[in-house]
């Protein structure tokens, strides 16, 4: 939540943060800020509250020249969206200006000390106790050493902070630091100058070469270079590693949201997931970084999967794949949820974490908490420089790109086929399955991106989908239902409708619906069904009689040449055929594009909706 960018360099500062905050634009958007050390060596600051356009706006009927900048995209904690609770927060009479990405937990006894001492607070925020306390540091202890001064500053703050300062005494520095799980905090190196940001979007526009900041470090940057240090000011290194991702991934192309550009994108996707993880002649799962040995998943005893949101979902999935393929036990929790029941986890299990950014914060302290525990850690994560990355024993890589839109659709399916190729990977470690029946699921996972390119370009030809979201797009209530592997689904699905159009939708097992459900349908409350034809065909059928007999309408996410289903249901969503325990992978595609139509058609903001942000850095 909230994304920070700096700039140090030789060029106009101001449109390089701006198009920064722009591609952090996914993690906050309720108001947003700059400060630029101008060329007369003062600090201007620009502040506008909603969208990042309006800033721009703003900056370019009050244009600011000046080669220093820090910038910042907000998603409100402590006070509402105001202009003056927005960042960059200055003190010393615009002597030095701070943004900030966390949350000052120990904030109102600080705010008491620095009103004791003399300052007078203009915004409600707990971001302004930071740049009025690096001020006191600065006018007493640290001596006009801004460096110092962050650092006396920080050791005073609890709670997770990823913070940038810029300082009209210093036109050559900004200085950064990572307190706890903040979010990122990713370094650039250009040539004769320097970026700091939240997340690669923002600086892949400029440089390839990143290194990251962790917990209880800082960074001091100047425009040839960075220099590192722990909080307690021990002299660090650190190197600089190359970004697989290209300038072209963080942009939208021909399409009108980043949510369509990624799911039109999963036919890619999923064919760089596979890459190289498939050895077809010894009919094996590779999974180098991952970094468990056939011994060490011999001996596992029992799988936990920690997960937020979209992930917890793909989650839910991986239980069966994993249970089903490598028979061994399968637990799946919110990661909010993990850490405050006192687990019971030992050295026996793996707690393997799924996470798209790497940097949900509640993700990353039940990460911690298995450690604690002595568990081994894994991450299924598609920033591969973010904080779970690093600190996991071993990963293994999403390969889906950087993934922008709000709701998240190409992670999903990624993180499903990856739940897959780890399932097969313990299954072949204990023997668990017979040889025809991995040969059958390799085969289907190698024909699945094509069919999910496929699926994908007969969508995009007609208007199928615009049709389905003007037929049913004005009602209030949807019911998801599935079974089996396709629960999850329905509950994936039924996320995507409410993210992005507000409409209500609930999950559900079919099998349950009879235990309370059934009493919501009547004509104003579709039902969307997953049937496919497999070994549960038959009771989705009764299902969407019982349905139907209520007056309910009925959509089917079916195979396309189900005539029974057709005949039975108000629409259908085709997909294709696979292997039963990757269908999940094709049945949610339909119920990502339906919920884009659908916000479309209630013109909903598809990117940005209301209340959401994309990495939720904050608990
Ligand atoms: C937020 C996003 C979701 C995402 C969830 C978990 O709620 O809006 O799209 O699924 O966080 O994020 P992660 O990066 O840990 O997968």
């Amino acid at each position: 939540m909230c994304g920070i960018v700096g700039y140090i360099g030789a060029r106009a500062a101001a449109p390089i943060v701006l198009d920064g905050l722009r591609h952090l634009e996914y993690r906050g958007y309720d108001s947003a800020g700059l400060a630029v050390l101008d060329r007369a060596g003062e600090l201007q600051v620009r502040r506008e509250v909603g969208k990042l356009a309006n800033l721009s706006r703003l900056v370019d009927e009050a244009p600011v020249e000046g080669q220093i900048a820090i910038g910042h995209t907000r998603w409100a904690t402590h006070g509402p969206p105001t202009q003056l609770n927005a960042h960059p927060h200055v003190s010393g009479g615009g002597l030095l200006a701070v943004v900030q990405n966390g949350i000052v937990e120990n904030y109102h006894a600080l705010r008491e000390r620095l009103i004791g001492e003399g300052y007078v607070f203009t915004s409600d925020t707990d971001t302004e106790v930071i740049a009025h306390l690096v001020h006191l540091y600065y006018q007493n202890g640290s001596q006009g050493d801004l460096v110092d001064a962050t650092r006396r500053a920080l050791s005073d703050l609890r709670g997770p902070s990823a913070v940038v300062v810029v300082c009209r005494d210093h036109p050559d520095k900004l200085v950064a630091a990572r307190l706890g799980n903040a979010g990122g905090v990713a370094v650039g190196y250009g040539e004769g100058e320097m970026l700091i940001a939240s997340d690669i979007p923002a600086l892949a526009p400029h440089t390839r070469r990143i290194a990251y900041l962790d917990d209880q470090q800082m960074a001091v940057l100047t425009a040839n270079g960075a220099d590192y240090f722990t909080l307690d000011g021990q002299p660090l290194v650190k190197d600089a590693s190359l970004l697989e991702w290209d300038a072209d991934a963080v942009d939208r192309g021909e399409f009108r949201h980043f949510m369509q550009k990624e799911i039109f994108e999963q036919g890619r996707s999923l064919t760089d997931t596979l890459r190289g993880r498939l050895d077809f002649v010894g009919g094996q799962v590779r999974l180098d970084s991952l970094n468990l040995s056939a011994e060490q998943a011999r001996t596992l005893e029992k799988v936990t999967i920690v997960a937020c949101g979209t992930s917890y979902y793909a989650g839910l999935v991986g239980k069966f794949l994993i249970e089903r393929l490598a028979r061994l036990p399968v637990e799946v929790d919110y990661a909010s949820e993990f850490r405050y029941r006192q687990p019971i986890v030992n050295p026996q299990q793996l707690v393997l974490a799924i996470t798209q950014s790497g940097e949900t914060v509640d993700t990353l302290a039940a990460l911690d908490e298995a450690r604690r525990c002595g568990a081994r850690t894994a991450a299924i994560v598609n920033a591969t420089g973010s904080q779970a990355a690093r600190l996991c024993d071993g990963i293994i890589a999403m390969q889906a790109g950087p993934e922008i839109g709000v709701a998240s659709t190409k992670a999903f399916t990624a993180s499903v086929v990856d739940l897959c190729l780890f399932a097969l990977y313990m299954a072949q470690a204990r023997g668990a399955v017979d040889e025809t029946a991995r040969r059958e699921l390799l085969d289907a996972l190698v024909r699945l991106p094509g069919q999910v390119g496929e699926l994908l370009a007969e969508a995009r030809q007609g208007d199928h989908y615009a049709r389905l979201a003007a037929r049913f797009g004005e009602f209030s209530n949807f019911l998801y239902l599935g079974r089996g592997i396709h629960y999850p689904i329905a509950l994936e699905g039924a996320l995507k409708l409410k993210e992005i159009s507000y409409i209500h939708a609930e999950g559900y097992p079919a099998g349950e619906m009879k235990h309370g459900p059934i009493a919501l349908i009547d004509g104003q409350t579709p039902t969307l069904v997953i049937a496919p034809r497999d070994s549960i065909y038959e009771k989705m059928v009764s299902q969407v009689e019982q349905v139907r007999a209520r007056g309910g309408a009925v959509l089917a996410v079916a195979h396309a040449e189900d005539a029974q289903m057709r005949q039975l249901a108000d629409a259908i969503l085709p997909i294709p055929v696979t292997h039963e325990l990757l269908t999940p992978v094709l049945s949610v595609i339909p119920l990502q594009i339906l919920a884009y139509e659908v916000a479309l058609h209630r013109g909903a903001d598809v990117d940005q909706p209301r209340n959401l942000a994309k990495s939720v850095t904050v608990e």
